[in-house]
């Protein structure tokens, strides 16, 4: 925990080191609280010359001035400790986000998104409370601490035995909470994870729910995940609030001893009434600070498992980054080559994804990619913009090994239609407008032209104004389609990847789309990936994969005499569409 406090304090430290400045101030005037009163019951009213009323008057103003001070610096420490907490939360979440926004897929796969959610609001806010908490009383506790025992000394050593006792039962208490008390929390934050987990697939799925009624079914599941919060919530806590008991176990023991043996020193005549009386006050801010103490540790356990959690984000090594990477090298044209490549999703798989794909394409060439589902298509063309690494082998695009260019230059150049693609939330040009954040209003247009999304997108009252709902949900999948195209188009890439990207657009409009490549942009590579042969049957050349290997590759013609899968699926789809 500390460690993070002193990192991402940042800005913060103002008000991070006011707060415990103003505790202890308050702590000063509160402990002279119990000192004036004993004065006011031992001079003013029990005096040698019997009652004073002025100086019990004069004392009294003095305590309402004290407790006056007292307040207004705890009020203010309330202040600057919510404006350092926030802060501080506020920087180590941006240090999270900026850190996961470094991650490759391989990386937020490991980690699973709905964690990476929790990880950024919930353990966020047990964060916070454990530094409001560190910030508040880890200085004001010991300070009243050692004040208020530093009283009880001067009033009477002889009783201060009774704290010897106390203490280290407490100390052994808390250690045992403590030590039972983090596993637990650790799950809970897991479970914490399960159920936004349920969450988010529930609610990105909310069509597919409903089509198929699933309601009570998903519902059922949400109680199951939401009672596992509860059940290990409870457990969690359960064990944390044990210290509530043991500590008034404690404080009712050691008042109760004070009681009985400070009561016999009065009778004795050792003690007068007003110490007796501090003193009880000063046994209770002991007391109450041991209390604190123990609360600090308490929300320090309690924080342990978000803090181990926040900095598994941090500390998480990035697979995929451009340290090694040559800054000003660029593409320099559109090939791409592969080099006996094999691909494995994790390391410890039984089976290469992709085994020994050797590739070569030329600068402007248009390609096709085909095989049945699962084959790879789709993992191999994410190689070529390194959204993952080659387990083996060399990926060569644009003259050299996709390792050494920076990502960002790399990324630049390449435009990829990814097969579960997503528009955001803003009107159409905003989303066209991610592919090149300068382009002009009649680039837009030229490219949305080339997809075959101009006529559409005019055709809505508000043409390119047109506002999306959150990931595109207002347009149909085959203008959704269109849109992603253009908007990789935009980057004016010297590749373009289409992975699948027309499956949702009739075959006219998918020819024309491909005409419009060839015809517009002639100088660029095209990668395209389908499923109807239709769609790559123009191409220079085509791929066929089967199982992560290529079984052939070749033109139209050529595959039709030479490869038997390749000439079934053609003669399928074409029956398909004769008939
Ligand atoms: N992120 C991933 N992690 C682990 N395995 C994956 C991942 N993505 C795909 N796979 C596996 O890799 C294999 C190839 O998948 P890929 O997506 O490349 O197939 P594809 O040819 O594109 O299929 P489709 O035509 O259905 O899109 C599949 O067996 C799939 O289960
Ligand atoms: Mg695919």
């Amino acid at each position: 925990m500390f460690s993070l406090v002193f990192k991402y304090t940042g800005r913060y430290k103002t008000a991070a080191i006011l707060t415990p400045i103003l505790m202890i101030l308050e702590v000063l005037f509160d402990v002279l609280i119990p000192f004036v009163m004993s004065r006011i019951i031992d001079v003013g009213v029990n005096g040698a010359d019997g009652a004073d009323i002025s100086y019990i008057i004069r004392m009294g103003l003095v305590m309402v001035a004290l407790s006056m001070c007292a307040m207004v610096s705890g009020g203010l420490a309330g202040y600057t400790s919510a404006t350092a907490s926030s802060g501080f939360v506020y920087n180590i979440r941006m240090a999270m986000f900026k850190k996961i926004n470094t991650y490759s897929f391989a990386n937020i796969e490991r980690f699973e998104v709905p964690s990476l959610v929790t990880r950024l609001t919930r353990d966020m806010r047990m964060l916070r409370m454990a530094y409001i908490a560190i910030v508040r009383q880890l200085f004001r506790a010991p300070i009243n601490l050692f004040f208020s025992a530093l009283m009880v000394y001067r009033i009477d050593r002889s009783l201060a035995v009774i704290f010897w006792v106390a203490i280290p039962v407490l100390a052994l208490g808390l250690f045992l909470i403590a030590y039972n008390a983090h596993p637990r929390f650790k799950v809970l934050m897991k479970k914490y994870d399960d159920m936004n987990g349920k969450l988010e697939e529930n609610f990105i799925a909310v069509r597919v729910v409903k089509t198929f009624v699933r309601e009570k079914f998903e519902i059922n599941k949400f109680k199951n995940t939401s009672e596992n919060v509860r059940d290990f919530q409870r457990k969690a806590e359960r064990i944390v609030l044990l210290n509530d008991p043991l500590f008034n176990l404690v404080m009712y023991s050691c008042m109760i001893a004070v009681s009985w043996l400070g009561g016999n020193y009065i009778i004795n005549g050792m003690m007068s009434v007003g110490e007796f009386m501090s003193y009880l006050s000063y046994l209770k801010q002991i007391l109450f600070s041991l209390m604190m103490m123990s609360s600090i540790m308490m929300q320090i356990v309690m924080a342990q498992a978000s803090v181990d959690r926040a900095k598994e984000v941090l500390n998480e090594v990035v697979d995929i980054t451009d340290d090694e990477s040559d800054e000003s090298l660029v593409l320099k044209d559109g090939s791409v080559r592969f080099e006996n490549v094999s691909f494995a999703y994790s390391k410890d798989a039984q089976k290469m994804t992709l085994s020994d794909v050797n590739l070569q394409i030329a600068s402007g060439e248009t390609v096709g990619i085909v095989g049945s589902t699962g084959s790879g298509k789709t993992t191999l063309v994410q190689l070529i913009p390194r959204l993952y690494d080659v387990t083996k082998g060399n990926v060569i695009v644009g003259g050299h090994n996709v390792k050494d260019y920076r990502l960002e230059n790399l990324r630049k150049d390449i435009g990829v239609v990814l097969q579960k693609n997503v528009l955001f939330s803003g009107t159409i040009k905003e989303n066209l407008l991610w592919g090149n954040e300068n382009a002009a209003f009649e680039e837009i247009v030229a490219a949305a032209e080339v997809a075959q999304a101009h006529d559409f997108i005019m055709s809505f009252p508000e043409g390119y104004q047109t506002e999306l709902g959150q990931g595109g949900v207002n347009v149909s999948g085959g203008q959704k389609q269109r849109l992603t195209i253009a908007r990789a188009l935009l980057k004016n890439p010297k590749i373009i990847i289409l992975d699948d990207s027309t499956s949702a657009v009739d075959t006219d409009t998918d020819k024309r789309i491909r005409q419009a490549l060839k015809e517009k942009l002639s100088e660029m590579t095209v990668i395209i990936i389908a499923q109807r042969i239709a769609s790559v049957m123009d191409a220079d050349k085509i791929i066929v994969l089967e199982d992560g290997r290529i079984t052939d590759i070749g033109t139209h013609e050529k595959l039709l005499e030479i490869n038997e899968v390749y000439a079934d699926l053609y003669h399928t789809q074409l029956k398909g569409v004769s008939e």
